[in-house]
């Protein structure tokens, strides 16, 4: 993982980012023994589904996945992922309101709360391998912030 504020390119810290709201954790991704760390979250933090997604620049809806997730949005669902293969980036905002920019590859554990505003894109590799953890897999659809602001202004 590695982690910088978009408006100055400072570091932030794992510990900073969970003092933002965001849990990070590094976890072992070996393919017998990686899911008892995630049921044991799964348990404490009363997720109940857990499956797994990948995006890769061959699929027939790359484009179109790669832009569902590129607009910054939020759920109303925690979106939580494990990395196991590839990489990716996310850009959180803040509690108060700027980008932290987070570079998540294999072994990676981030949980990005619900309500909170977001985007997501691939690195040059094009390629990524996630675990997805829902508590209700009805909160998983983006809401875009530009509509929810729209939605405001009328
Ligand atoms: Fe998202």
């Amino acid at each position: 993982m590695k982690a910088i504020w978009l408006d100055n390119g400072n570091n932030i810290s794992a510990e900073e980012l969970n003092s933002e709201g965001i849990t990070y954790e590094q976890m072992d991704t070996n393919e017998a023994t990686y899911k008892a760390p995630l049921e044991k979250v799964m348990k404490e933090r009363g997720y109940v589904t857990m499956d797994q997604v990948g995006m890769k620049a061959d699929m027939p809806n790359f484009d179109a996945l790669c832009q569902k997730f590129v607009g910054e949005h939020l759920h109303t669902d925690d979106e939580v992922r494990f990395v196991l293969q590839g990489s990716g980036v996310f850009e959180i905002r803040s509690g108060e309101d700027r980008w932290m920019k987070v570079i998540v590859e294999q072994g990676d554990f981030i949980l990005v709360p619900a309500n909170r505003f977001h985007r997501f894109y691939l690195t040059d590799e094009k390629r990524i391998q996630c675990v997805r953890l829902f508590k209700d897999q009805s909160g998983w659809t983006p809401v875009y912030r530009k509509d929810l602001e729209a939605t405001a202004a009328k």
